[in-house]
C-alpha cells in the first residue's frame, strides 16, 4: 500500500473489528467511528505493508500473529491526549481537602498511596509527583507512591521514560519547570526529562481496565480514572468502577474526568465535588 492507495474498511470488516474492540478493550466502535477507527488502522497496514483490511483481519485473527498484533492495534486505537495539570482544580482539590487536612490530623506524619489507572504518557501521574513533593517540603516526613498503569504498552513505555517535547511544559510555572525538569544536552532536541525526585515513588504496570480482576494487590487513598470511561458503554464503565472500588481504602477517594459522571449508576460512592467521589 502506498500512501496514496487507502483502502476502504468494509462493513462486514468494520463489523469485525468494532465487535472485537469494544469486547476486548471496552471501547465503543459506533458506525460514527467508522472513518477513525479505519485512519487510525491504515498505520498498522502500512507498518505490515499489507494490502486491505481483509489481510489485515486474517493476520488479526490469527492465534499465532494475534499475539503479536494485538497490542501494537491497541497502540493506534486508544486515544492518548493528556497535560501536565490537565484539569488543575482535581490537583488543587487533591492538596487541599484531601492531603493537607489529614496529614493535619496525623501529626504530619501519614503515606498516601495513588492509582493513575489510565496514565497515558505520564504527564498526570508527573503532576501528581510534583503536587506530592511540593507538600513534603512543608510536611517532609510525607511518604507517598504513585502507580500508573494503560492498556497502551507504547504510551507506558514513554511515560516509564519521561521525556518531552518543550513545549508539553510551556503553560508550567517557571519555578515547577526549573525544580522539575531537565533540558537535553542537545537544544536542537527541544526535549525535557523529568528530575528523578519525580520518579523515585513511582511506578508504571500494565492493566487493561476491561479486565475481570487486576494484577495489582495494592489498595489505594485515591484513584485517578479521568478521561478514559467516556469511551466505554454504561455497562463497561458500571463494571470497572466496581472493580476500581475494591482496591480503594475505606474513606479513599476516585477523581473522574470532567465530562465523566457516576450518576445513575448505582455504585457505591458519593460525590463530594464535581466529578470526585468517595468510596461508602
Ligand atoms: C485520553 S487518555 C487520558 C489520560 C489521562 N488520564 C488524562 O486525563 O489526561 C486515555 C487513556 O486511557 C487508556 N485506555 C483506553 N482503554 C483502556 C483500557 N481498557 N484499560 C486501560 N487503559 C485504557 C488509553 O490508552 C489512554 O492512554
Amino acid at each position: 500500500m502506498t500512501t496514496l492507495e487507502r483502502p476502504n474498511l468494509n462493513d462486514r470488516e468494520f463489523k469485525k473489528l468494532s465487535q472485537f474492540i469494544e469486547k476486548e478493550l471496552g471501547i465503543r466502535m459506533p458506525e460514527i467511528k467508522r472513518v477513525m477507527l479505519e485512519s487510525r488502522l491504515h498505520k498498522r497496514l502500512r507498518a505490515l505493508s499489507l494490502n486491505n483490511f481483509e489481510e489485515y483481519c486474517d493476520y488479526l485473527f490469527n492465534d499465532k500473529s494475534m499475539r503479536i498484533e494485538f497490542p501494537l492495534m491497541i497502540d493506534v486505537v486508544t486515544t492518548n491526549k493528556t497535560d501536565f495539570f490537565r484539569e488543575p482544580d482535581h490537583f488543587v482539590y487533591l492538596e487541599n481537602s484531601i492531603i493537607i487536612p489529614r496529614l493535619k490530623e496525623t501529626g504530619g506524619c501519614d503515606q498516601f498511596d495513588i492509582w493513575s489507572s489510565a496514565s497515558s504518557t505520564g504527564e498526570e501521574i508527573y503532576t501528581l509527583a510534583m503536587v506530592m513533593e511540593g507538600i513534603r517540603e512543608e510536611y517532609t516526613r510525607l511518604k507517598y507512591t504513585i502507580a500508573g498503569s494503560d492498556i497502551s504498552q507504547e504510551v507506558l513505555s514513554k511515560a516509564r521514560k519521561g521525556v518531552y517535547h518543550i513545549s508539553r511544559i510551556e503553560t508550567l510555572p517557571m519555578h515547577l519547570k526549573k525544580k522539575y525538569f531537565l533540558k537535553s544536552k542537545k537544544p536542537e532536541n527541544e526535549l525535557v526529562k523529568v528530575k528523578k525526585i519525580l520518579q523515585k515513588n513511582v511506578n508504571f504496570f500494565h492493566q487493561n481496565l476491561m479486565d475481570d480482576q487486576y494484577d495489582i494487590k495494592q489498595q489505594f487513598d485515591v484513584i485517578f480514572c479521568r478521561n478514559v470511561l467516556i469511551y466505554f458503554s454504561q455497562e463497561k464503565q458500571k463494571k470497572i468502577l466496581l472493580s476500581l472500588h475494591k482496591h480503594l481504602k475505606s474513606d479513599g477517594y476516585l477523581f473522574l474526568g470532567h465530562s465523566e459522571t457516576i450518576t445513575g449508576l448505582n455504585l457505591p460512592y458519593i460525590s463530594i465535588a464535581p466529578t470526585i467521589y468517595k468510596k461508602t
